[in-house]
């Protein structure tokens, strides 16, 4: 396997808006990272990725852009984040930004145009289609669902035609068929890695190429099935992806991370970024989301993680990509819920995040943490849909009351609990007014919880959650275990188990048995098999054996290294 500096590297995801505000007005900024970075250079992460700033009239903070080369003015100017960029790599760190490629905000120049009549030049940048007469009445070319609720085309009368457009309506997707759309969004990735920048998480990957326009099957009375598969891993996106790749990333020796969600298979995952694909360096898949029964609200076991599923994601992805590819290892981003509300313990909110951490951390791959993971963050305590600021949030919130009118209660609690703006609810830096976020009311409320749950105090406090993940980074950068956590092989144990995610890495003399507990009960996990000959990280005070098995506190979590015994 060639060996690349990504492999080596540990991500830290920043969502700007909701990071650090320097200039009170309530929304975090580029100069409020250039402050943390010190903070971030203290708990060892050395791969940042920020998420969109570009210019953008914010109808999907940012993931709407209206100039791929400016900065919005409300996250600061293209000398912060020159500056972010210089000081980042003085600081042995890199920076890798979000290429958003799949569509850009109706207000982008190329988009004015290109509604503004059929024969201007743009027309072909964006997808256009005619409406389709039914019964007299003009109706959407295809019935197809879009991402964030809705029909995924909308009407504009200048040309009497629909755009389509799978997230919001200000969200016009490109046509990636033109190859003058290829050859601008090169540009737009040369530009940015010419200013510096190390690489790209590459947004909205998969939806690149849509299918042909043909009606999606769907349930009586669903007027807008989303199948999301008409416009997800379509033939031309790999073509694109490999054209991408060697007209810009593999000059620049970028790193690039495309996000695929739930849609890839493994084998769609293998095809994006196997080694010898030459597509992207990995992708963030998503099947590892949602083991908890969350979408079925009166499932017996909802809310209740599915150990055994949740290892059956990771096993997939750790083993068929071995020797041939690479993964980023991440819990969860800045689209969903928190950590520590999804698969942690209320009771046990320190031992199940750090037994978490722990989890990912000893795998195969490049982890990544979103902020305020590494201090326990938690989902927000929801009142009403007015506290809601994500789009999607609130189009969810207003289907689930059409299927339950009287019920708004369970609206907005199923709303609630996926709810993008959990992750989006401004980083706790200290007990002081609005979490030390701003000066001023921040653009989303503050979690009730920040007094508690804050950097300052974690900082304070040894045995704290923000110690445990400095230390799993510690272990992989610069221990003697290093060479064993980087490369070693991944094995999985006990996979019907549904107390425990246990697995061994092997990497010459070295293997390591990671053990997690994920039951509220005390458990014993039994280690006949194994020779004990040091004891990396763990999470309770004491280890306990007794008989050849190691008792274990709820969520108990601890990594020995070992010898099988033969
Ligand atoms: C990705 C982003 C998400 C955004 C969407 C459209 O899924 O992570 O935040 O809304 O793409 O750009
Ligand atoms: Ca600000």
């Amino acid at each position: 396997m060639n060996k690349k500096w990504w492999m080596e590297s540990v991500g830290y995801q920043i969502y700007p808006k909701s990071f650090y505000d320097t200039n009170d007005d309530g929304i975090g900024d580029l100069p409020g990272i250039l402050e943390k970075l010190d903070y971030l250079k203290m708990l060892g992460v050395d791969l940042i990725w920020i998420c969109p700033f570009y210019d953008s009239p914010m109808d999907d903070n940012g993931y709407d852009v209206r100039d791929f080369f400016g900065v919005s003015k409300e996250f600061g100017t293209m000398e912060d984040i020159k500056n972010i960029i210089q000081k980042a790599h003085e600081y042995g760190m890199r920076i890798v930004l979000d290429y958003v490629l799949n569509h850009t905000s109706d207000e982008h120049p190329w988009f004015i145009e290109s509604k503004s009549s059929k024969d201007n030049p743009y027309r072909d940048y964006y997808i256009w289609s005619e409406g389709k007469m039914v019964d007299g009445v003009l109706h959407e070319p295809t019935n197809w669902g879009s991402f964030f609720g809705g029909s995924a085309w909308n009407y504009d009368k200048t040309t009497d035609s629909y755009y389509l457009k799978i997230f919001s309506n200000k969200m016009p997707d490109l046509n990636w068929k033109n190859p003058k759309v290829r050859e601008e969004m090169i540009e737009v990735a040369k530009k940015w890695l010419d200013l510096g920048v190390d690489g790209f998480r590459i947004d909205a990957v998969s939806h690149l190429d849509k299918a042909p326009f043909v009606d999606a099957e769907a349930k009586p009375g669903e007027k807008y099935p989303l199948d999301y598969f008409k416009f997800s891993n379509q033939p031309m996106v790999h073509p694109y992806l490999k054209e991408l790749n060697q007209k810009v990333f593999s000059s620049y020796d970028a790193v690039t991370i495309g996000e695929v969600g739930g849609s890839a298979s493994i084998e769609e995952g293998i095809r994006y970024s196997a080694f010898d694909s030459h597509e992207l360096s990995m992708v963030f898949s998503f099947d590892h989301n949602w083991c908890n029964n969350i979408f079925e609200i009166n499932h017996p076991k909802f809310l209740k993680t599915d150990v055994v599923k949740l290892k059956q994601a990771f096993n997939m992805w750790q083993t068929s990509l071995k020797d041939i590819g690479w993964v980023p290892l991440n819990w969860f981003n800045h689209d969903q819920p928190r950590l520590i509300s999804h698969y942690g313990s209320k009771k046990y909110p320190l031992q199940s995040g750090k037994m978490l951490a722990t989890v990912l951390h000893l795998m195969r791959g490049t982890p990544f943490i979103y902020q305020g993971e590494e201090i326990g963050m938690t989902n927000y305590p929801f009142e009403d849909v007015s506290d809601f600021n994500d789009i999607s949030s609130i189009s969810s919130y207003q289907h689930h009351l059409n299927l339950a009118p009287d019920d708004p209660v369970s609206a907005l609690r199923i709303a609630g609990m996926r709810s993008r703006d959990n992750a989006r609810t401004p980083m706790q830096w200290t007990s002081g007014f609005f979490a030390g976020f701003s000066t001023v009311k921040p653009w989303l409320k503050v979690n009730p919880n920040y007094r508690k749950i804050n950097v300052e105090r974690l900082l304070k406090d040894q045995d704290s959650l923000f110690y445990h993940y400095q230390k799993l980074i510690a272990l992989r950068k610069s221990s003697q275990y290093k060479d064993v956590i980087l490369w070693g092989d991944f094995i999985l144990k006990d996979r019907e188990d549904q107390d425990h995610f246990t697995y061994l890495r092997n990497y010459q003399d070295n293997t390591l048995l990671v053990i997690n507990s994920f039951s509220q009960s005390k458990t014993y996990y039994d280690l006949s098999k194994y020779q004990i000959l040091d004891t990396l990280i763990h999470n309770q005070k004491k280890i306990k054996i007794k008989d050849q098995k190691i008792l274990l506190k709820p969520y108990e979590s601890i990594v020995f290294a070992v010898k099988e015994k033969s």
